[in-house]
């Protein structure tokens, strides 16, 4: 095994990089540097997305409207704070394949995904039952047991962990489907990521809602290595619920406000005057969920806002919200489809410069386009501590990539900041790592 020829590769990466339509769009973002002030190849925006420029801009703003209106900022300035979220609902709507009122920008991943169980998880008879993937995000799992316990349920009983099959890491559709088929009348709601974080495996959502429908239960998604990275039709789809967090491919800084699809005939079927409906459970509801129009008459009658607006519970932080509306800016002006067709490009390219170095590395994350993002994962042969070295390797060499536990190296070029030069220095470092301990 060798690495991969320096100037062919590097050669073709410029040059394909030359002709990029989307390469001016890696200026709009603050590119990280090492302790000595050189460039780092930045491959980690699947775990926090860089800092759009603007970012600065729209964050002081508001902290400009701050210092100068104080409390009148609320309702005046170039952006009043309480319909604040209301920016961001068009741009978050057109990433998830939803209309603006299915959307919402609020709270993080897993309080989100707590609102949406208690809306969405109401166990009844022998329908108790949450189908997840086994190894899911820890979040997920403890949101969903601890919501099992908390309806008096043993998650020992009532979760049901699903795993490849043995020696595989990718999860088959038409096995998931069978699993919901199986488990039909006992199950109550499928909990499904969009693209799993530690594989990159991507999901055709429409054939997990249609099978979780079949069975008569509810569909839900983690959108958080999804959204801003593949293409989502959550509406079309009929997904029930969806949410997802901020920092990564939506590049909102860390702990931004997250985000919240709630498909419009559910919020048109709840009832707006109660707090229960046609939902299987109750939303837990809180003051701003309350329509805009009346909320600050303070009375005792909730009367629900209008869609997924509803599910808010407190006021947003504006602050965390800022400089998500400019990467969101920066999405619009890209387009979606220009940043997809870029982004299988740069990683069919990543996949091409690292099938040369089988079998010192293995990529699992599928190798269709439709089956992953921008994502690979990777496992470098030897186990866990030879596979440490080489991603440490990587970062002395001024690569920053990610490790998952057990033994995942996970690298992605997203293509609004990414560039093919980029995948090639990559793969060029790989290679020479694996060379010397060769
Ligand atoms: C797949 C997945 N689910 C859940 C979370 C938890 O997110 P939060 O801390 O915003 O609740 C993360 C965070 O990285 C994640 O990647």
């Amino acid at each position: 095994m060798s690495a991969p020829a320096e100037g062919g590769f590097l050669g073709r990466a410029r040059a394909l990089d030359a002709a990029d339509p989307l390469r001016g769009f890696r200026e709009r973002f603050a590119l990280p540097r090492d302790e000595r002030g050189a460039p780092l190849v930045y491959l980690c925006g699947h775990s926090l997305g860089l800092e759009p420029l603007s970012a600065r801009a729209l964050v002081n703003e508001e902290l400009d409207a701050w210092a100068q209106r104080a409390v009148e900022g609320h309702e005046h300035g170039a952006r009043p704070w309480v319909p604040y979220h209301q920016n961001l609902a068009a741009g978050l709507a057109a990433l998830a394949g939803a209309s603006s009122s299915e959307v919402v920008a609020m709270n993080s991943l897993t309080v989100n995904l707590h609102l949406m169980l208690a809306s969405f998880y109401r166990p009844q008879g022998k329908r108790r039952r949450i189908l997840i993937e086994a190894g899911a995000f820890s979040s997920d799992r403890h949101a969903v047991a601890s919501q099992l316990v908390w309806h008096g349920l043993d998650p020992a009983q009532a979760l049901i962990e699903l795993a490849p099959v043995a020696g595989a890491d990718l999860i088959e559709p038409g096995a998931l489907e069978d699993a919901i088929a199986g488990y039909g009348a006992e199950l109550a709601l499928v909990l499904w990521p969009g693209v799993q974080f530690r594989s990159g495996q991507s999901f055709d959502l429409g054939r997990i809602v249609r099978a979780a429908h079949a069975a008569g239960a509810i569909a839900g998604f983690d959108l958080a290595h999804s959204i801003g990275n593949v293409p989502l039709t959550l509406h079309d789809s009929d997904a029930d619920f969806a949410v997802w967090c901020s920092y990564k491919y939506l590049n909102g800084g860390p702990g931004a406000i997250g985000g919240c699809f709630v498909h419009e005939r559910h919020a048109r079927a709840q009832s707006r005057g109660a707090h229960g409906g046609a939902l299987p459970g109750a939303r837990l509801a809180g003051w701003w969920g309350h329509e805009q129009e009346t909320r600050f008459r303070m009375e005792s009658d909730f009367r629900a806002a209008a869609g997924a607006d509803a599910w808010q519970v407190s006021n947003p932080p504006i602050l965390a919200a800022a400089p998500l509306l400019a990467s969101l800016m920066i999405f619009a002006a890209a387009g979606l489809e220009r940043l997809r067709a870029k982004s299988v490009a740069l990683t069919d390219f990543m996949d091409e410069l690292l099938q040369p170095l089988a079998p010192q590395v293995a990529v699992i994350t599928p190798r269709v386009a439709e089956e992953r993002g921008c994502q690979l994962s990777l496992r470098i042969a030897g186990g866990v501590g030879p596979g440490r070295r080489v991603f440490e390797g990587l970062r002395a060499g001024g690569v920053v990539c990610d490790w998952r536990s057990p033994d995942i190296m996970r690298v992605a070029p997203v293509p609004l900041y990414n560039r093919f030069e980029d995948v090639a220095l990559f793969a060029e470092r790989l290679g020479q790592l694996l060379a010397e301990r060769a």
